[in-house]
């Protein structure tokens, strides 16, 4: 299995204590202990089934999608997680007879093991890249394992967990004459009521640190984002309900009862505001829409304009 690495374990745990210092903690985090694997695998399940006909249908277009591709189709997944998704398309452009090399980029490396092992089960070349994905820097780098045309893809509201008319500008410029980026978002319906599994996910950064659910109280709040119609950010955060002591990367940090620590945000769209996004914004042009079954996500396949 191959996997480069532009962001190392001790970086991230350097930046995981600077976070945890600095109460506020940033998506990557999420992601990154075995306790968040196994919560964010719970946590997906739902949405793999919600998404199963959107993807069934791109893995049906993959091919003509692709067809002006000449060779190999790299395939660059951004924010991988263990790609199953990604696995769907790989497959189908296999079924229709065309080499893929697929490149998923996470900070996680578990996932990305993951991602890698997956697709090479299905006999497609696979090389993992271990980066920040919100980093200008790495996106280029990544980018650069191939040149255009390449096939992006940022799926399962991967967007939303970053600041969204930040981070699809840095994407954008990744996007050249050519290439084609698929990208989905979540859709804002109305009240949030977290469930279980997603409280689970969201904690499980200060379990992994040695918190228990009873050592304070967890929030989500919903509240629009003034600088875009449409645009929802739902905030998480802890407050301590007593001093605690967090053991993160082999560091005591102090929790004094009463404060609060921001966990990761997640921003929501509607249609309207995450095509204004994609277009004006961003720059790329919109060739197809696709609205999940439920209706909770929709998948767009864009290319420069
Ligand atoms: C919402 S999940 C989506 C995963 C996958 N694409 C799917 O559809 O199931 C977001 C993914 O982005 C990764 N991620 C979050 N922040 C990141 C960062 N700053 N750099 C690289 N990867 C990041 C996480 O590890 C996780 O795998």
């Amino acid at each position: 299995m191959n996997i480069e690495v532009l962001l190392t374990e001790t970086e991230i745990a350097d930046e995981l204590v600077e976070s945890i210092e600095a109460r506020d903690l940033p998506e990557k985090f999420f992601y990154w202990t075995p306790l968040s694997i196994q919560s964010w695998k719970a946590l997906s399940t739902r949405s793999e089934e919600a998404m199963r006909e959107t993807w069934e249908g791109l893995a049906a277009k993959a091919a003509d999608l692709t067809r002006a591709f000449i060779g190999t189709i790299p395939v660059i997944s951004l924010g991988a997680g263990e790609g199953l998704k990604d696995r769907e398309v790989l497959k189908a452009l296999k079924t229709a007879g065309r080499e893929a090399k697929y490149f998923p980029v996470d900070a996680s490396q578990s996932l990305l093991e993951m991602a890698c092992a997956g697709a090479e089960d299905d006999d497609c070349e696979a090389l993992g890249i271990k980066a920040d994905i919100s980093s200008p820097m790495h996106l280029m780098l990544a980018a650069d394992v191939s040149e255009a045309p390449r096939l992006y893809l940022m799926v399962g509201n991967t967007l939303g967990g970053f600041d969204p008319l930040d981070q699809i500008k840095h994407v954008a410029t990744c996007v050249h004459k050519g290439d084609i980026l698929i990208i989905d978002a979540n859709i804002h319906a109305g009240a949030i009521e977290p469930s279980e599994e997603q409280k689970r996910f969201v904690f499980s950064p200060l379990a992994a640190a040695g918190v228990l659910p009873d050592d304070g109280a967890l929030e989500f709040v919903a509240k629009p984002d003034d600088r875009l119609d449409g645009l929802h950010i739902v905030t998480r955060r802890f407050q301590a309900a007593r001093d605690l002591t967090l053991r993160v990367a082999a560091r005591d940090i102090p929790l004094a009862r009463g404060e609060r620590i921001l966990l990761n945000f997640r921003y929501l769209f509607s249609q309207e505001a995450f095509r204004w996004l994609l277009t004006e914004h961003a720059g790329l042009r919109v060739v197809t829409e696709i609205l999940s079954a439920d209706g909770r996500f929709v998948t767009a396949v864009c290319i420069k304009a």
